[in-house]
């Protein structure tokens, strides 16, 4: 069966043709264009493709960012995860991103707050090639911590947290296209995040969370002698960021 795409996405591409606002080409039915480009990315749309790795970019936190298969597009939700760390993380400190991805958690909170010290890594060597070409600095292959030895002082992730059996009713457009290592690491949907908690040392932790994983990360951050200092919702009023700091013993 074929997707289904909104016209807008047309109205988009057709944008992105002529170098000219969306408006321009809503205010300028009447303009012919060759349409062999346009036609190639219906295709590619009409097949499932997201409309972003058409088009090559897609915008986080009032910056474009390039992306392609190789990462996960990065979505509205997770500017809340930059937003509580422009606000919580002390000055000056090291911090890392576990699974950058884009890069867009790091390199927007590299911007925001140049005072920080800021560490992008993922395990996934494809997708810091993006993230360097978005323009992460620091980048380091590693499955969550493992190629560090020494502490952070804060963690920042949207770590991979669908559960498996749960990626089959997932749009076409995320189940097909987006890479399979950003969605899920495993059956509960929770193993990245246990992951990152298992090797967070002394660092305080901003994660973005699923529907429904406040209370399993909740007692995540219990067995790992973690305090749950706050619970921020996303715009749908799910609780979407958690921000965690180590249990004084
Ligand atoms: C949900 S995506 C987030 C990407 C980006 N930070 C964002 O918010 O758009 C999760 C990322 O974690 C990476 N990842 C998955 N398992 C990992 C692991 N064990 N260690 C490090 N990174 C991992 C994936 O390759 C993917 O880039």
């Amino acid at each position: 069966m074929r997707a289904r795409y909104p016209s807008r996405d047309v109205d988009v591409l057709l944008s992105d043709l002529l170098g000219e606002p969306v408006a321009y080409v809503l205010a300028h039915g009447e303009r012919l264009v060759d349409s062999t480009p346009i036609d190639a990315a219906i295709r590619r749309r009409t097949a499932g493709e997201p409309l972003q790795y058409i088009r090559g970019k897609t915008d986080f936190f009032g910056r474009d960012f390039f992306v392609d298969d190789r990462v996960l597009i990065p979505r509205p939700e997770t500017e809340l995860v930059v937003e509580t760390a422009i606000e919580k993380i002390d000055r000056g400190v090291r911090v890392v991103d576990i699974g950058t991805g884009s890069g867009c958690i790091a390199i927007t909170l590299a911007h925001e707050r140049p005072d920080l010290r800021v560490t992008a890594t993922d395990a996934s060597v494809a997708a810091l090639a993006v993230a360097k070409r978005n323009g992460a600095v620091r980048v380091v292959a590693s499955d969550v911590l493992s190629a560090f030895v020494r502490d952070f002082d804060w963690i920042v992730s949207n770590p991979p947290y669908i559960a498996a059996a749960d990626i089959d009713q997932l749009a076409v457009e995320v189940r097909d296209y987006e890479p399979r290592g950003a969605l899920t690491a495993g059956p509960l949907g929770t193993e990245a995040i246990e992951k990152i908690l298992d090797q967070a040392g002394r660092a305080s932790v901003i994660l973005e969370i699923g529907f429904g994983q406040e209370q399993a990360v909740r007692d995540l951050a219990a067995a790992h002698h973690f305090a749950v200092n706050e619970v921020r919702n996303d715009l749908a009023g799910i609780p979407r960021v958690i921000v965690l700091s180590r249990r004084r013993s």
